[in-house]
């Protein structure tokens, strides 16, 4: 790595930056962090918070957390074991007595819980003994500059506090251009075409033996890709299945299935064309410095073509350090100049106008930028895009009624901007196109655990609420439960129309006739007033209360995120209200504790 000039060096210098994310942007911010530490010749490390191993943390000396906070308050994915763990109530007091750190939170001030996931993780660490560099930065989505409004001035008095004792004798903004910027890795093109190079090194390297993981994924045979949506209905939503016969894949009602997609063979062409590679050359990928991992799975030699197709989010929208780095890049004087426009405090609402809002791609910010993409060294192609992360479903079938499958429903995203193209969900949309009728498709896949979890104890009723594609998990439910004999099962089921969006109809039918499940439907589109499935709730009102409040029932809810989960949370306590006599505020305490006690729980999309 090259040096600044005139700088006294930190040897022992040893951040390391731990992100929990569930869009990307903390993941981003942190791979920010990293690009501004190795500028300033601090070691860095950056790791998801539920892969880094938890008990190292007593031997660090300095940390930064990245935590984004997700609509209901709730830590993401990838840091939720990392969440139980921390706030166990046996860890003595002084466990991070030797640790500095700071908390940079991402969040949303229009939702009641902002940033609540970075401010408890600030005041658990001071209880351990940690010592705060800074108080946590509250980074919101609603500034009308965006998040970095407020990171930025963060960062800024960050990095006094790390170089404290060793100041830098420049500030490290995008000017003067001449400081180094290093890569992360640095890429070597073979001058052959390797013969070991085959699919199977996708999973090399990992225990054979495990269960399929995100580091080895089973190539999942595609069985059924099927539209069940009517011909009229404004959206594309497919039944998929998998076969997972020998896979070592398991799950139950409530799992969700991780799906690894691939960009897209002419977005991939356009992309090489547009900075210059040849898809067809071969490279081996070394970290500059040591302790970085290289992305997980990247088999190595690997060539442009499946680096680009399987790796690299070329169709994500770019983030304002993605032309930070651009501009570092470009030589072309006119769009750099833009560039660096782009990456300023002050350019936010242009590149908010230009980028974020019409969602524009890198590959189509690649194709406006012409002169500087052609000449993009390959060494900062995993600086500069981000992985293509894999994407969740669920399951939507139990193994006990379909043994060796599994089942996803999946609507396709698509959606129009103001750009001409419509912009496309990558990972729907890539599934879509796969065609089992045409020969073998295969798709890399594995489970995880998933956030609904269902009655253990026999004869426990469960009422189920999922409009739309919300559905999924509640049809694994209902399966597993009447494969074990239980009959409890009420489903509120919502979708526009009987003949275009009733997803199973006959399945239900079966099963209401067979007296193991109560159907409540509702169509909103049917008649001149909307009727959602709250609607139903509250006209069932009795038997909602009834079960719940007597019976011991468990409360689901899965679906978009946007507002039905707050309609369907106001049905429920005035169902309180009228039905149990409880004041406004009883009820609210109602619902909290069937929350706390796992009697009601969520699963939303946006
Ligand atoms: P709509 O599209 O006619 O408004 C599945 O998407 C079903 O959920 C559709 O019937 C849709 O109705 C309905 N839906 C839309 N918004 C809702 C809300 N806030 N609460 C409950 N259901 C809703």
């Amino acid at each position: 790595m090259q040096g600044t000039p005139g700088r006294t060096p930190m040897p022992n210098t040893r951040l390391l930056v731990l992100f929990g994310s569930q869009t990307g942007t903390a993941e981003d911010v942190s791979e920010r962090l990293s690009r501004e530490a190795r500028r300033r010749e601090v070691g860095c490390r950056v790791q998801a918070l539920d892969s880094y191993p938890v008990v190292n943390l007593i031997n660090e000396p300095l940390v930064i957390f990245v935590c984004a906070t997700t609509g209901q308050g709730e830590p993401p994915d990838n840091m939720k074991s990392f969440w139980r763990f921390i706030f166990r109530r046996n860890l003595p007091s002084t466990s991070l007595c030797q640790m500095d750190f700071a908390v940079l939170g991402l969040g949303d001030s229009s939702y009641a819980k902002f940033n609540f996931v970075a401010k408890k993780l600030h005041r658990r660490l001071l209880q351990l003994g940690g010592s705060a560099l800074l108080p946590v930065c509250l980074g919101d989505d609603q500034h009308e500059l965006g998040p970095d409004a407020t990171i930025d001035p963060w960062l800024h008095d960050l990095w006094e506090k790390v170089l404290g004792p060793h100041p830098l004798p420049l500030d490290l903004g995008l000017s003067p251009p001449g400081i180094p910027w290093p890569s992360k890795f640095t890429l070597k093109f073979l001058q052959e075409v390797p013969s070991t190079c085959s699919e199977e090194l996708c999973v090399a390297g990992t225990d054979p033996q495990g269960p399929p993981s995100e580091l080895q994924p089973f190539l999942a045979p595609m069985v059924t890709n099927q539209r069940v949506t009517g011909p009229s209905h404004f959206q594309d939503v497919r039944l998929i299945e998998f076969d997972i016969t020998g896979s070592g894949v398991s799950f139950v009602a409530g799992d969700v299935v991780l799906i690894q997609p691939e960009n897209t063979a002419s977005h991939v062409q356009q992309f090489c064309q547009a900075l210059g590679l040849d898809p067809d050359q071969h490279f081996t990928l070394q970290p500059r410095e040591p302790g970085v991992p290289c992305p997980t799975r990247l088999p190595q030699p690997c060539s442009i073509q499946r680096l680009v197709s399987q790796y690299l989010d070329i169709t994500s929208v770019p983030r304002r350090s993605f032309f930070e780095l651009l501009a570092y890049l470009s030589c072309h004087e006119l769009e750099r100049e833009k560039l660096l426009e782009f990456s300023s405090a002050q350019g936010q609402e242009e590149l908010c106008e230009y980028c974020t809002r019409p969602r524009r791609t890198v590959l189509e910010v690649l194709c406006d930028f012409p002169h500087t993409a052609c000449a993009i060294p390959p060494d900062y192609l995993l600086d500069l895009i981000p992985l293509i992360r894999p994407r969740a479903f669920s399951i939507a079938s139990s193994l006990l009624a379909h043994p060796s499958r599994l089942q996803i429903l999946v609507a396709v995203v698509q959606y129009q901007t103001r750009l001409k193209e419509p912009r496309r969900g990558l990972c729907s949309n890539w599934l879509a196109s796969l065609d089992p009728g045409q020969g073998p498709v295969r798709v890399p896949l594995w489970v995880r655990s998933g956030g609904l979890t269902f009655p253990k104890t026999p004869d426990t009723p469960v009422i189920m609420v999922g409009p739309g594609t919300g559905v999924a998990p509640f049809r694994a439910a209902i399966q597993e439960r009447v494969a074990q004999g239980e009959t409890g099962n009420v489903l509120f089921f919502g979708c526009r129309q009987r003949d275009q969006d009733f997803y199973w109809e006959a399945e239900w039918k079966e099963l209401q006739t067979r007296g193991c499940l109560t159907l409540v439907t509702a169509f909103s589109r049917e008649q001149e007033q909307k009727v959602y499935v709250q609607h139903r709730l509250r006209e069932l009102g009795p038997l909602v209360w009834g079960l719940l409040d007597l019976r011991g029932a468990h409360f689901y809810l899965a679906g978009n995120a946007k507002y039905m989960p707050a309609d369907v949370s106001d049905a429920l306590t005035s169902i309180f209200q009228e039905e149990g006599g409880l004041s406004g505020p009883t009820a609210a305490a109602y619902l909290a504790r069937l929350q706390r006690t796992l009697r009601f729980q969520t699963e939303t999309w946006a």
